[in-house]
């Protein structure tokens, strides 16, 4: 059994990152014959990303997929614990596991991800919930074909969740959702320690992919016909400073390019690390996407300070007006968090005065939340939760103003939208802009797969609607 601790997940050393090729164990591989997995997937997109890893580890072990919960012999929850919310979900998901577990003693169940990695919640699972079978962390991933095994053969709890990261494991196989689009991780980990957030812990040191196994993966992704990749990280702006090379994100995103991809997304940009050849790179290839997300979490210096940003709202506000006027086009999103501890009503102002400036295309919104073992979690925090429900209320009424606002510049025009399947809307199509804009689209769905030229003929704050030029 291993335990994550959050005194080991804080620490950071200058060991350099090895890399290891994954290969399962043969011994491995029949463990899953005749049985089938459900997987359930909370967070980010590095969590979606991750639950391909493992959908892939678990059909090397012969497990197949099912959509259906109450069909499967293993059970997983790949977990967030980024805010309360994200726990209070899996935990009320674990008791509608343990639920169909009363009537089925022989499905395996499971805790990934993020929530495995924190100290309490793993304590609570060890001894509240010991009907759940295994735990194992973000740094465990690979080891889930022995992790497996062993709960099996042992018929008792496995926790295997390292507080430590370790190498860089290469070569785990993937099962994308999608034939179209892709994620593709370019680092691991975080290093900003910003006092609210718990990614550092869970996610552990920051660790850049050598960019050969990147660009070999776009390639690859290229040949089997795929439009879209979207290079991910916590902060991707500070990739390749960990690596022996001299090789930025710059260099990474030139060198995508490259490759042909139609399309290049990459998130998320933290303020700090955007720099000059950054901007030039992204406005000189046309596959790479006009789009931005570009967290502000506050628009106060004060706050900005306690939060361990390393930004003002003044550099904040030049680099959003250079990307404007250097990105023929670009749309910009970003984070915001309210309610702070101590947040007043003037900085909170402050960062409507910030909202008001920069006009986003999106926002999303987000109430402080505070978590375990992090600075800000110690912090007074003197604001009620009234208080701060009322001021994501008005925030958001203006964020939301302000999308509408940008969508309806669009009207009439013709933009490309890459069509990615049937639209939840009756029979239309759906797809995204080069800008990240959702469209409905009314065509036929011979073009699925395909970067079509869209006319828009309708816009609300949260999609558009739109027609296929021929
Ligand atoms: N690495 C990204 C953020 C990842 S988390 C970045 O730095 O931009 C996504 C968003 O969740 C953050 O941008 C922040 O707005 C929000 N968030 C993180 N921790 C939070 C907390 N403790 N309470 C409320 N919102 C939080
Ligand atoms: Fe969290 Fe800050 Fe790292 Fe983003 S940059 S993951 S908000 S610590
Ligand atoms: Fe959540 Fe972990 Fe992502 S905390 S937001 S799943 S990195």
């Amino acid at each position: 059994m291993n335990l994550p601790s959050m005194k080991d997940a804080k620490v950071r050393t200058d060991k350099k990152s090895r890399v290891e090729l994954f290969e399962i164990d043969k011994k491995y591989q029949n463990v899953g014959n005749g049985k089938k997995y459900y997987i359930k997937t909370y967070g980010c997109q590095m969590n979606v990303h991750d639950s391909e890893n493992i959908k892939a580890l678990l059909e090397q072990m012969s497990f197949k997929e099912t959509d259906n919960m109450e069909d499967a012999d293993l059970i997983l929850l790949n977990t967030c614990a980024i805010r309360e919310n994200a726990h209070n979900k899996v935990f009320g998901f674990l008791g509608r596991v343990k639920h169909l577990k009363e009537q089925k003693p022989d499905i395996i169940s499971g805790i990934c991800g993020c929530m495995a990695q924190e100290e309490s919640v793993v304590n609570e699972i060890k001894d509240k919930y010991k009907w759940v079978d295994i735990v194992f962390g973000t740094h465990n991933i690979y080891n889930l074909p022995k992790i497996l095994n062993d709960s099996i053969i042992k018929n008792d709890q496995e926790i295997e969740v390292f507080s430590t990261e370790g190498d860089i494991i290469e070569n785990i196989p993937v099962k994308r959702d999608s034939s179209i689009k892709a994620w593709i991780n370019i680092m691991y980990g975080c290093d900003k320690f910003c006092t609210y957030c718990i990614v550092p812990y869970t996610r552990g040191k920051q660790r850049s992919r050598e960019p050969k196994y990147i660009i070999d993966e776009v390639n690859d992704l290229v040949k089997k016909g795929y439009q879209e990749v979207t290079l991910l990280g916590q902060n991707v702006n500070a990739y390749g400073k960990d690596l022996d090379i001299n090789y930025t994100m710059s260099d990474l995103l030139r060198d995508v390019a490259l490759t042909n991809i139609p399309r290049v997304r990459f998130v998320t940009s933290h303020p700090w690390d955007f720099n000059d050849s950054m901007i030039k790179v992204i406005s000189e290839y046309d596959n790479i996407m006009p789009y931005i997300h570009l967290p502000l979490q506050s628009g106060s210096d004060r706050i900005l300070k306690l939060m361990g940003r390393r930004y003002n709202k003044k550099d904040y506000l030049e680099l959003f007006d250079k990307l404007k006027k250097s990105i023929p086009n670009v749309s910009i999103t970003t984070d915001i968090i309210v309610g702070f501890p101590g947040e007043t009503e003037e900085d909170f102002k402050e960062t409507l005065d910030v909202v008001n400036t920069c006009k986003y295309d999106s926002a999303y919104t987000f109430i402080f939340s505070p978590r375990i073992g992090t600075p800000a979690e110690k912090m007074k925090d003197d604001v009620t939760l009234e208080e701060k429900n009322k001021r994501l209320h008005i925030l958001n009424e203006i964020v939301n103003k302000y999308a509408l606002e940008a969508n309806k510049k669009y009207l009439g025009k013709v933009v490309p939208v890459l069509i990615e399947g049937n639209s939840e809307k009756g029979d239309m199509l759906m797809g995204y802009t080069d800008t990240m804009k959702l469209v409905n689209v009314i065509g036929d769905k011979k073009y699925i797969g395909h970067i079509v030229d869209v006319e828009i003929i309708d816009v609300k704050t949260w999609s558009m609607d739109g027609k296929i030029k021929n």
